[in-house]
């Protein structure tokens, strides 16, 4: 039996210190009844919450687990910084490393510049194409995700609209939207926002047209706007460069994050020369923006990645445990939906509009041991073994084999409707 006591306790006590007990998107109030809210030890695939739960762990820190937690060479590259500086009153030897490790890597981009995470690298990167002319509209898709910053957080409180006036929003995937949008801006476009693929929450991903790729870079010169791959969630998860080399199309600035240093807190801009003045012009910085202990775990991260075949590893065990789940919906007559790359899997239920079957499940499967989401994209890392595939597909059998068994008793998730409730205050 699955204990919850030292959860109960943290959960009752953050609530006197911490506004609503817990904030942003770790908080577990949008995840099916008790998922554990506080973890005490994270090990290759596995966390273990702190009332001893151990679950093999398919959100891998939302992105930054890329080669399983604690990570001996990372880890090693860390204590070898740690031993040495770390938050000092100038950046190390790291941060230049990192930067010619990531010109080398990332093949549109000229130059890099380092904060912390993957909301500073998107502003920085808003700021750069409208410091570059002067000109302000910035093309977003509907529903995108690019940080928690006032001119893209999903939530309305503390938002005005003027934080967003010059934002002009088109369908993702769509070249026709992405031109209407442009013609829309005239001649005070600055720059498009693109996300790898689309990966809304709640919703089937979708992988982007090479033609839609191709038009977001056309508007973008004709425009003279600069094109942005926002590649914090889908960095190095689909290739060893920006993900939109996989289309034959390369941006002026891409946004890295999460998984850089393998957890360590760093991200990255990364941009072309036709950027580098403007990203000159512009004044940005943080207290821990210059750490070297993130950079040296980015450095060997980025080895590791050059070296070995974690990504192809990735997209085999990401497809076994794809291929495993939707063998499970069919034989069992539960059809299940499982969209966008193989290596960041959504998995969502046929005809299920309320979430009802898709939050049974999760909580089954958690309660078997296998953290899994009902309603954002999961994580597949380079730890995880065919073995660990094989024990999750015999928790998400037996999760499956529950839903279908109760499927006329499910109610709908309690938590969906608090939160339509919380935004509907504002
Ligand atoms: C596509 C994308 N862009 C930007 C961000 C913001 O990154 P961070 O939470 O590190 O600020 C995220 C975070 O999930 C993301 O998925």
């Amino acid at each position: 039996m699955r204990r919850n006591t030292k959860d109960a306790e943290l959960r009752e006590r953050a609530a006197q210190v911490i506004p609503g007990g817990m904030y942003g998107h770790m908080s577990t109030a949008m995840m099916p009844e008790g998922y554990p809210q506080y973890f005490a030890q994270a090990e290759g695939t596995r966390i273990t919450d702190v009332d001893g739960n151990v679950y093999i762990d398919f959100m891998c820190a939302y992105g930054p687990n890329l080669l399983g937690y604690r990570h001996p060479d990372v880890m090693a590259a860390v204590q070898r910084q740690q031993a040495l500086s770390d938050t000092v009153t100038g950046p190390g030897e790291p941060m230049v490393q990192l930067a010619e490790a990531m010109v080398d890597m990332v093949s549109h981009a000229d130059w890099a510049m380092f904060c912390k995470n993957g909301g500073d690298a998107t502003t920085m990167a808003l700021m750069i194409a409208r410091a570059r002319q002067g000109k302000r509209k910035v093309l977003v898709a509907h529903k995108a995700y690019h940080g928690a910053v006032p001119w893209n957080t999903p939530r309305p409180g503390g938002v005005l609209p003027e934080d967003r006036a010059h934002l002009i929003y088109y369908d993702y995937n769509d070249p026709q939207a992405l031109e209407d949008a442009a013609k829309q801006a005239g001649d005070d476009l600055a720059g498009i926002f693109a996300a790898p693929f689309r990966h809304d929450t709640f919703a089937d991903q979708e992988l982007p047209d090479a033609e839609y790729a191709r038009a977001a870079r056309a508007v973008a010169d004709q425009h003279d706007a600069l094109l942005i791959v926002d590649d914090v969630r889908a960095g190095l998860r689909i290739a060893r460069d920006c993900s939109w080399e996989t289309l034959g199309v390369r941006p002026d600035l891409s946004a890295w994050g999460k998984v850089l240093g393998n957890g360590q807190p760093i991200s990255a801009l990364m941009g072309n020369d036709k950027a580098r003045e403007a990203a000159q012009k512009i004044f940005v910085t943080g207290s821990f923006w210059y750490s070297a202990v993130p950079m040296a775990a980015a450095v060997e991260t980025l080895r590791i990645v050059r070296e070995t075949d974690y990504l192809e590893h990735l997209q085999r065990i990401g497809t076994m445990f794809r291929e495993g789940l939707l063998e499970q919906g069919r034989t069992l007559g539960l059809p299940i939906k499982s969209t966008g790359p193989a290596t960041m899997p959504m998995v969502l239920f046929d005809d299920d509009p309320d979430f009802r079957f898709g939050y049974a499940f999760c909580q089954a499967a958690m309660e078997r041991g296998v953290y899994l989401s009902p309603y954002h994209n999961m994580f597949i890392n380079a730890a995880m073994t065919e073995d660990d595939i094989r024990r999750t597909l015999d928790a998400t059998g037996a999760a499956l084999e529950h839903v279908k068994k109760n499927r006329a008793s499910i109610e709908p998730p309690a938590a969906l409707a608090k939160m339509a409730a919380l935004v509907a205050e504002h």
